[in-house]
């Protein structure tokens, strides 16, 4: 593992780069002492409480808070009618990530636009006065007539003008598909439907705002970016940046959820403003529902190939939901153009309008539901074509990415799909569907493949390494450890710069005042900020170097002749190491810091293009009689470049896969769509994986060199474990039982109904 960039320093150390070490922040969290947005401590608070539109879409005619203002405890209700101001246009509404169209604005006006919709909020004393004061708020609408059923809207179809972070999606067909699809010896061509699932991350939203006069605040917030929020809150409610301070020290999870400021953080600061006091605000189970979701999606897959397995023709063509205001693009389709070669290929992605909250990204957005039909599909062809699931997808590999025409940095799917299947025992799988089983239970072995981007963050990324003369030694970004284990893998960089305990290493994250950090998403944060921390750690070494000049034998010390190790400095001017606090001080420095910026790679990546892949081998077993399915073993083979903790990646990986489950047997999300407005918003009709739901899941990273994805050399691993599963599960049920299930969740009425007689 070692790296010639990373010499100069003491060699192997324990807890550094690549060493399986338990995450630094795991004892306070299990202890109960890393604090989550709700629970900071603030004199003097008020509690906000929601209540949301009983009507889909139409107007508010009149809102009674007559009753919940007479409740003991009660202070205020704030409403669209007597809320402070806030931006007037949907511009100031815009955050980072926002897509194409017009921002929700929270209590804005008497409009309905979704289910739901915050109407007003009810601030007391106590938290159970003013959930008791939200039961009294009442309504009457003028509602008009609405659209939840994208399916019913389909003719309603269109392409959104303006593609999503400048990714062209759909991309332009390549070769004459058509023609080459009716001339080719095999072909499938079928229709694959995903249900509109919803993040449900442990942690609610929840925003605790420190009301410190003068326009001060300090925002507690769930986000998966402290500065995002801060720019929101800047641009919506007219506050001032430097102002307001956003802190998002530990997130309970959030899986894209938080990419977007929520209007739970909106509301919290406007009642705040109101009142001119602090306020915590948190949404309920129910309410997490209201905030965003994973569209349901349609996708058709044709795929033909030649007597010899080889596709021919790929055509890919999805639908998805988006809400009324805003064009939420997902990229689900392009996948099918790039992990396999076929000389033609023929795309299409259309939006539905429906009267909902806008979908947001949720975990792998795009390939989540884009790999469930290239890979169910391409395990049709592989039957249709007579050869093996493995087989097919070994004769389409391709080393270039087929799109752009782009070599990948680095792609080691062959070893996922080889060391998996091997570890799998993918070969021991008897071809026909049906013709394994133990007792009652027909056995059926599935596999797909995945890939997911690896890109640092497409702007620069900072971070800032401070030893100070005390002995600390201290790394800062305003990076988001939103439960993936970011303080961990930060301060192994950091030790390993320095030779150094990773313990010993303080990470500060989750702060707006922090060295500026982008949205944890799209699995950057440990290539971009991983980088940024290598990069400031170099830069600090080098500024100790020059202090470390000012010391008596020191004079003529070069970088490359001195080492670090164990908080010391090594240099032959010196008859023994010096202490590192010892050289600040000597040089007349209280601490020395450095910030490093990492930037992407912009003219690299016209030539070369980064992903992450993986192989997923799923055990399906079915009972004949009663059709309930279990899946005792899953196995995953990913290929992500180098793994900075091989702990935390593979419990990253374990999530991934757990989610894939969710999406592939139970998450679904109901709305009746007469009334427009969701039916199981909660955890007993909205099913979660749950311990028993999940079997034996064995991780396997390989061997992936690259030095080019990254400074570091790492990929992303929050997407690619969950990429193939739904995928692999439906193709391990159709070996199983011979029943093709195209519809997620996979579910046993499904399975039964599609049993061949
Ligand atoms: Mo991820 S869906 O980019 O948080």
């Amino acid at each position: 593992m070692a790296d010639g960039r990373l010499s100069n320093t003491a060699a192997s150390n324990p807890s550094g780069i690549g060493k399986p070490v338990s995450r630094t922040d795991g004892p306070i969290k299990v202890c109960g002492r890393a604090p989550y947005a709700a629970e900071y401590e603030v004199p003097d608070l008020l509690h906000a409480v929601v209540v949301g539109s009983t009507i889909t879409r139409g107007k508010i005619l009149s809102i009674d808070t007559a009753a919940a203002r007479a409740l003991p405890g009660v202070v205020d209700v704030i409403t669209h009618e007597n809320r402070p101001h806030a931006a007037l246009f949907s511009l100031s509404y815009l955050d980072t990530v926002s897509p194409p169209g017009r921002p929700f604005k929270p209590l804005h006006n008497a409009d309905i636009l979704f289910d739901d919709q915050p109407i007003a909020i009810v601030i007391a004393e106590t938290y159970e006065s003013a959930r008791d004061g939200a039961a009294l708020v009442t309504a009457t609408y003028r509602t008009k007539s609405h659209h939840t059923d994208y399916k019913a809207r389909k003719d309603k179809a269109y392409k959104p003008l303006i593609p999503r972070f400048g990714i062209a999606s759909p991309p332009k067909e390549r070769g004459k598909t058509d023609a080459a699809f009716d001339a080719a010896p095999f072909k499938v061509e079928a229709t694959y439907e995903s249900a509109a699932n919803h993040h449900n991350p442990m942690e609610m939203f929840a925003t605790t705002v420190a009301w410190e006069g003068d326009d001060n605040l300090t925002v507690y917030d769930k986000t998966q970016g402290s500065q995002n929020v801060q720019l929101y809150l800047k641009q919506a409610l007219g506050f001032k940046m430097k102002n307001v301070r956003v802190v998002n020290a530990y997130v309970g999870g959030a899986f894209g959820s938080g990419l977007r400021p929520q209007h739970s953080a909106f509301l919290a600061v406007l009642a705040a403003k109101a009142m001119q006091r602090s306020i915590r605000l948190m949404l309920t189970r129910a309410q997490m529902f209201s905030l965003a979701y994973r569209p349901d999606t349609t996708q058709t897959v044709g795929l033909a190939c030649d007597a010899g397995g080889r596709l021919q023709a790929v055509r890919h063509t999805a639908v998805a939901a988006t809400s009324r205001h805003e064009d939420h693009q997902e990229t689900v389709v392009n996948w099918s153009g790039m992990l396999y070669a076929s000389p033609n290929a023929r795309f299409g992605h259309k939006l539905v309008k429906v009267d909902t909250v806008s979908p947001t990204d949720m975990r792998a957005p795009g390939a989540a539901i884009g790999l469930f039909g290239l890979e169910s599909a391409m395990d049709e062809l592989s039957y249709a074509a007579g050869l093996d699931p493995l087989d097919i997808r070994l004769r389409n590999y391709v080393d270039h990415e087929q799109i752009t025409d782009r070599a990948f940095t680095s792609k080691a799917l062959k070893s996922c799909y080889f060391e998996g299947a091997e570890r799998f025992d993918w070969w021991g799988r008897t071809p026909e569907p049906g013709s394994m089983r133990q007792g009652r239970e027909l056995i059926g072995y599935g596999m797909a493949g995945g890939i997911w981007d690896a890109r640092v963050a497409p702007m620069p990324v900072r971070a800032r390494a401070t030893w100070r003369a005390d002995g600390g030694f201290e790394i800062a970004a305003a990076a988001s450890d939103i439960g993936t284990g970011t303080y961990t893998i930060l301060a192994q960089i950091a030790a390993d710069a320095f030779g150094v305990d990773a313990a010993s290493v303080a990470v500060k994250l989750g702060d707006s005042t922090l060295p500026f950090n982008p949205v944890e998403g799209g699995s950057w944060m440990a290539a971009s900020t991983g980088a940024a921390v290598h990069k400031a750690c170099e830069k600090l070494k080098a500024s100790l170097v020059k202090a470390a000049r000012t010391l008596p034998g020191g004079e003529d010390l070069k970088r490359r002749d001195v080492t670090f190790a164990d908080g010391s400095l090594s240099a032959p001017g010196f008859a023994a190491p010096v202490r590192i606090a010892e050289v600040i001080a000597g040089a007349g420095h209280a601490e020395l810091s450095e910030t490093g910026t990492n930037i992407p790679d912009l003219l690299g990546e016209r030539k070369h293009v980064g992903y992450a892949h993986s192989a997923v081998f799923v055990e399906a077993r079915v009972d004949e009689d009663l059709g309930v399915l279990r899946l005792p073993r899953i196995v995953i083979a990913v290929a992500a470049g180098r793994i900075l903790n091989p702990k935390t990646a593979r419990s990253q990986i374990l999530g991934g896969v757990v989610m894939g489950l969710g999406q592939a047997l139970h998450e679904e999300a109901l709305t009746d769509h007469r009334l427009g407005r969701l039916m199981n918003h909660n955890f007993a009709e909205y099913h979660i994986p749950a311990n028993a739901d999940v079997g034996d899941i064995e991780v396997i990273f390989v061997e992936e060199p690259d030095r080019q994805v990254s400074a570091l050399g790492v990929k992303g691993l929050g997407e690619i474990g969950l990429v193939g599963v739904a995928a692999a599960v439906a193709n391990a049920i159709f070996h199983a039982t011979g029943a093709r299930v195209r519809s997620l969740p996979i579910t046993i009425d499904k399975i039964r109904d599609a049993r061949p007689l």
